[in-house]
């Protein structure tokens, strides 16, 4: 072999990944075993859920999900707000709208299965183009180039490609396609995700046992833990804004957020407007003997962070608008709320539990 070589020959490199893969592959519940049919709407489910949560979290929440609703049909006829509650703690809410929105098409068009090439997945609410090229390949063996982190690191390393992220997703992509084999492209991409989580790791890839160190340009280079090279980040503006907890005897008041907009549909404790400074308790939803707490709750969204100081009230009213409802505390685990709001009412009831 050339010790300087620096282009790959990219034919080498699926069998050799594949030949790790068959004895290395995590077991996965949504996985289907080798030469087992894989099951397209478990496919679709994992991978939804994959983009934003680790495989760990994962694992107990597809379970509950497919025992409660195992299969289009009845993700189909499920009540959308009970599923935007199973979705709580997973983030991204519109992802679990487009489930329900996907499965009905499923259900109404596509006689209860999933079409089978990428093009018209794509054309199903909420199939952008990772979804819809990873359950074409993993679901239905397609020749398709998936493109997660995981893969995204691989390839950069592999190729040692060092234009800075996001510009780098187009030459990765590139590459990505050249190393993608044309039968086993399911396996070939699970196979490169679980490289990128066991193996070829952000912080210190273990080289040494990679199928890959023969080809790879980075590990050849030396410091391949310094690709994929990230532009520097942008601070994320901070936001102010408070989090109403209005009780009323055994109850809390929540409410439904509009369903446009963030956390759009879910149930919610009430806040008043999001900021650059602490509103205080401006637009608070009754006129109502407001205490402050001395705790904030802080989240991470997408485009800001956002940190929301506590105001907690008694009230004996009970007339408020459509979107809202007392809610027994003791019953609060069932609501569904997204992890800010219950982060903020753990706060409230250790205070006063
Ligand atoms: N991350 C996202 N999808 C995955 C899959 N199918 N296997 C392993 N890790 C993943
Ligand atoms: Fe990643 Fe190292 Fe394998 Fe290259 S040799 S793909 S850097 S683990």
């Amino acid at each position: 072999m050339d010790a300087t070589r620096s282009s790959i020959d990219p034919t080498r490199i699926a069998p050799a990944l594949l030949g790790w893969y068959d004895t290395h592959r995590r077991a996965l519940p949504w996985r289907a075993l080798p030469g087992e049919a894989a099951d397209p709407y478990r496919i679709w489910l994992s991978e939804v859920m994959l983009q934003q949560t680790t495989v760990a979290a994962v694992r107990p929440r597809f379970a509950a999900w497919v025992a409660r609703w195992p299969d289009f049909a009845s993700l189909a006829a499920a009540d959308e707000a009970e599923v935007m509650a199973a979705w709580a703690g997973l983030g991204y809410y519109a992802r679990a709208r487009n489930l329900v929105a996907a499965a009905k098409v499923v259900v109404a068009d596509h006689g209860g299965a999933f079409p089978h090439d990428e093009a018209t997945l794509r054309t199903l609410p909420g199939l952008g183009a990772y979804t819809a090229a990873a359950v074409a390949a993993i679901a239905f063996g397609q020749r398709a180039v998936v493109v997660d982190a995981n893969v995204e690191r691989v390839v950069a390393r592999l190729f040692a490609i060092d234009t800075p992220l996001p510009g780098a997703r187009v030459p990765i992509r590139a590459a990505a396609d050249r190393v993608t084999p044309d039968t086993r492209a399911g396996d070939f991409a699970q196979a490169m995700m679980d490289l990128g989580s066991a193996i070829c790791t952000p912080k210190k890839p273990s080289c040494l046992l990679c199928p890959l160190q023969h080809d790879c340009v980075a590990v050849r280079r030396g410091a391949p833990e310094r690709l994929p090279v990230k532009a520097a980040k942008k601070p994320k503006p901070q936001r102010y804004g408070t989090i109403f907890w209005l009780q009323r005897g055994d109850d809390v008041l929540l409410v439904r957020r509009p369903d446009k907009g963030l956390l759009g549909g879910m149930r919610a404790l009430p806040t008043g407007p999001w900021t650059d400074a602490s509103p205080g308790l401006a637009d608070a939803p009754a006129a109502a003997g407001w205490e402050l707490r001395n705790v904030t709750v802080s989240h991470g969204f997408t485009h800001f962070d956002i940190e929301l100081s506590l105001a907690v009230a008694l009230t004996e009213a009970h007339q408020f608008g459509d979107d809202a409802m007392w809610w027994p505390i003791v019953d609060l685990d069932r609501a569904g709320l997204p992890t800010l709001f219950a982060k903020a009412a753990s706060a409230v009831l250790r205070r006063d539990g």
